[in-house]
């Protein structure tokens, strides 16, 4: 079964059971339900598609079935083309208090102890891509964590031919992404006596002095992260709050991320036994050339 054959049908079927949402939008759409809004050719330099920034989509259907949302065009789509449709997601909309009436402002959770930590309590999004810290060291993208956004419910197990492997429709990979900056640090394999938080002293809790001047100095040559930034910040007092932030001070994972291990000058020949397996580059779309300027787009 091919899968333009079947988001065709997808779409036609959403056509015929969804008048009343596409009343609620204004335009009728859907006039031509036998064929969705037509996959975008694999872009070599410029997106091929329109950009939508002064486009009113022609239905709640057209822009939910958007091909920016989908592979191909969704690799090329700048954070101005999401934002056209989804402005919402970078306003500020934290409750002032919890539903059990818990002040927003008196709660602080222990991810947010950490000395970087500064501000009002904020959304996820804005967290990443808004506040001044996140812009400090980091250049994240909507397409930087989603990866596509399919309407169709991608849970694993809620039927019996669902693939093992789907995450949910945000298409967000946790084990890709999330985990990248929030996992544990892997103290055992840098020769650390114990946890960071319990050793952090008699290395005045900085991680480069002592050992990432020379170690693992090869790093963070990503287009969604600012290298140089985090490299001035760690040199500071507590410094070492900046790299443990992304490297188990905020980790919601029991597992650490088997981060590439790129050659770096003075590096032994032998590789150990646990580094066997692990790649030697940084995930090909994270790679600076794919984003040259490594601006924001
Ligand atoms: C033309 C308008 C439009 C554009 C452009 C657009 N979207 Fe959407 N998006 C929608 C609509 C409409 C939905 C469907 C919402 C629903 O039915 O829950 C949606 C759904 C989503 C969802 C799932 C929401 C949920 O609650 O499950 C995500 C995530 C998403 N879009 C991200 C993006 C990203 C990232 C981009 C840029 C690459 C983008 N969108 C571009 C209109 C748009
Ligand atoms: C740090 C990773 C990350 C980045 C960057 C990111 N998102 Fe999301 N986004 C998520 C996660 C995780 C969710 C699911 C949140 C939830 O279910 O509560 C989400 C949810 C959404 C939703 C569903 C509505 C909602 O608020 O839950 C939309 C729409 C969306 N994102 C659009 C965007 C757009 C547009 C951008 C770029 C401006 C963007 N995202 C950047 C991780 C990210
Ligand atoms: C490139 C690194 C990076 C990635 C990838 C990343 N985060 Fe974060 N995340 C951070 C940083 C840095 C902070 C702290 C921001 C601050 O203190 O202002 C943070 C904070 C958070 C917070 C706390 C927000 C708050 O209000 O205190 C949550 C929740 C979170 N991240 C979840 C996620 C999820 C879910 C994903 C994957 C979709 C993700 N993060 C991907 C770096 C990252
Ligand atoms: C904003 C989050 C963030 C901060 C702050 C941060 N890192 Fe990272 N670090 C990452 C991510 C994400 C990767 C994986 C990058 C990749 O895939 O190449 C990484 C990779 C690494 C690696 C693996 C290097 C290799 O061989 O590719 C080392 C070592 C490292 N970081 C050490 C540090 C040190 C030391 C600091 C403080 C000076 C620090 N990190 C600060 C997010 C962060």
């Amino acid at each position: 079964m091919s899968a333009s054959w079947f988001r065709a049908l997808l779409y036609k079927l959403m056509c015929v059971t969804s008048a009343g949402l596409l009343a609620a939008f204004g335009t009728a759409g859907c006039k031509d339900a036998t064929s969705p809004p037509a996959p975008v050719a694999a872009a070599t330099s410029a997106p091929a598609f329109a950009a939508p920034a002064e486009v009113t989509p022609a239905s709640y259907q057209a822009a939910k079935y958007d091909p920016i949302h989908f592979k191909p065009a969704i690799e090329q789509a700048t954070d101005q083309q999401c934002l056209a449709c989804h402005a919402e997601v970078l306003k500020p909309s934290v409750r002032k208090a919890s539903p059990a009436g818990l002040e927003a402002a008196a709660a602080k959770a222990w991810y947010q102890r950490i000395s970087t930590y500064e501000g009002e309590q904020d959304t996820l999004h804005r967290r990443h891509l808004e506040t001044p810290y996140a812009k400090q060291v980091m250049n994240l993208r909507c397409t930087t964590c989603h990866q596509g956004s399919d309407p169709r419910d991608q849970a694993p197990g809620s039927s019996a031919t669902a693939q093992a492997d789907l995450t949910l429709r945000k298409t967000v990979k946790p084990e890709a992404t999330c985990l990248m900056c929030h996992g544990q640090m892997n103290w055992p394999v840098m020769g650390l006596p114990g946890p960071w938080a319990e050793f952090k002293e008699p290395f005045q809790n900085n991680c480069v002095v002592a050992c990432h001047t020379v170690q693992r100095t090869v790093r963070h040559q990503v287009n969604y992260l600012n290298a140089q930034a985090i490299e001035e910040l760690a040199a500071k007092t507590d410094g070492g709050d900046v790299c443990f932030g992304c490297h188990g001070g905020r980790a919601w994972y029991r597992v650490a991320y088997p981060y590439p291990r790129h050659p770096w000058p003075d590096m032994p020949d032998d590789v150990p036994e646990w580094a066997k397996n692990r790649p030697t580059k940084s995930e090909a779309r994270f790679i600076a050339v794919a984003n040259p300027a490594g601006e924001k787009q």
